[in-house]
């Protein structure tokens, strides 16, 4: 016999936006001009705040790059304690674990968690869902998430939720994630509220709240967290990555109940040490400066100008693609149903969206994420934060290669 992976880790399948990242790289290298919309992150069009930069490099001058406390450095933790306040919501720093990434975070939380023989396993997402609450579950427990539908403005059922929640025991989390991947969805406070009031009749279910998006909303959107009603319940999650443009960085957060957060700082220990100390000091010392989250807005309002001009090319020249306009988050997610079922100048069909993405790539150099990897078919993910000539062009692109289908 020879050496397998356990069977959890055989059923994963790959992050689909890094694997169309590996593909699109390659037609780069090729030297096609690629008109690239599939991962989500702003580097190298929005740069990480200089004054950022400018302290992780002192910190590695001064030699700053030993061990920091597994839950991570003083520093670091109170900081963040003190920006969360600056969003409503008050932890002690002995209430934050600092882990290498928002993904870890959720990992180390659901590690924390759920386990094959707690009788409560199963963790609970919405569609469109983001990849990560896909396969961290199968990977811990052998088993998917159980996926509840959204509206048709990608908002959460409550009543569909409670209701699972009434017949099934074995849920141990429910993830929200607004502003949301890939929908660009922002939740709004009457929904977090009322569901805030089922989940907290069932207090032995936890809630991972996923806020990376959080400083990214746009019109009259504000951010809510259910864990200003449910504190002893929520897993707040944050990070660098996409507030900060930081995404190879690795730096996230966990914020939530003290006693299972400790149980989560013991993990980080355990299973990574900590977060490289550098970051750490570098955005302590962002955190220190960005006070009224000036600098975090100035990313925003980039984020804005991109979204506007993708919907204003969309609108003029995708007229069969229906959608919301995003509300955060830099993501479109356009519903393409009325090119399924058309045929390519090739003479082949699109039967789903997998082959809509397929052909937009081969024949338009335009790179998107099929629906259907989100567990949302029919539609497309756009991912918008690149430079302002590439939605110009891209989209002139994708139009033409739409408006061939017949
Ligand atoms: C909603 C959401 N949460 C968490 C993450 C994970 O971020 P990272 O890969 O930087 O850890 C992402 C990344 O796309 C995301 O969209």
């Amino acid at each position: 016999m020879s050496l397998r992976p356990s069977i959890c880790a055989e059923k994963l399948a790959p992050s689909p936006t890094l694997e169309i990242k590996s593909i699109a790289d390659a037609l780069k290298k090729e030297g096609k001009i690629v008109y690239d919309f599939g991962v989500g992150e702003m580097n190298p069009e929005i740069k990480l705040p200089s004054i950022l930069k400018t302290a992780m490099a002192e910190a590695v001058m001064c030699d700053a790059t030993h061990y920091s406390p597994a839950a991570g450095d003083p520093e670091l933790l109170s900081e963040i304690s003190i920006d969360l306040q600056r969003f409503n919501l008050t932890y002690p720093p002995s209430q934050i674990v600092v882990c290498p990434g928002p993904k870890d975070a959720f990992f180390k939380v659901c590690l924390t968690i759920m386990g094959q023989s707690s009788p409560r396993n199963r963790l609970v997402a919405f569609a469109p869902v983001y990849e990560s609450y896909q396969n961290i579950p199968v990977l811990l427990t052998g088993q998917p998430p159980i996926l509840l539908p959204t509206d048709h403005h990608f908002l959460p059922n409550p009543k569909q939720l409670e209701d699972l929640l009434r017949r099934d025991q074995t849920i141990a989390l429910i993830v929200l994630n607004s502003p949301n991947n890939p929908s660009g969805a922002v939740y709004p406070l009457g929904l977090i509220q009322e569901m805030a009031g089922i989940i907290g009749q069932y207090p032995e279910v936890g809630i991972i709240s996923d806020e990376v998006y959080r400083t990214i909303l746009y019109d009259d959107h504000q951010h809510e967290s259910i864990a200003a009603y449910l504190p002893d319940q929520t897993f707040v999650l944050g990070g660098m990555s996409k507030e900060l443009s930081g995404t190879g960085l690795r730096l996230g957060f966990v914020a939530g109940p003290e006693t299972i957060l400790q149980t989560i700082a013991i993990v980080e220990g355990n299973v990574s040490s900590c977060v490289n100390l550098p970051t750490q000091k570098g955005y302590a010392h962002f955190l220190q400066q960005d006070t009224n989250l000036q600098l975090r807005y100035e990313i925003r309002d980039q984020l804005r100008q991109r979204r506007d001009l993708l919907l204003q090319r969309f609108r003029q020249l995708i007229d069969q693609a229906t959608w919301d306009p995003p509300s955060g988050a830099y993501y479109f997610f356009p519903d393409m149903y009325a090119y399924l079922g058309k045929k390519t100048p090739m003479g082949t069909i699109i039967q789903n969206d997998q082959d809509l993405t397929l052909y937009l790539l081969n024949s338009a150099n335009v790179v998107t994420i099929p629906g259907s990897k989100f567990d949302c078919p029919g539609h497309l993910r756009l991912a918008y934060a690149v430079d302002p000539s590439t939605i110009e062009i891209g989209i002139q692109h994708l139009a033409e290669a739409l408006n061939c289908l017949q």
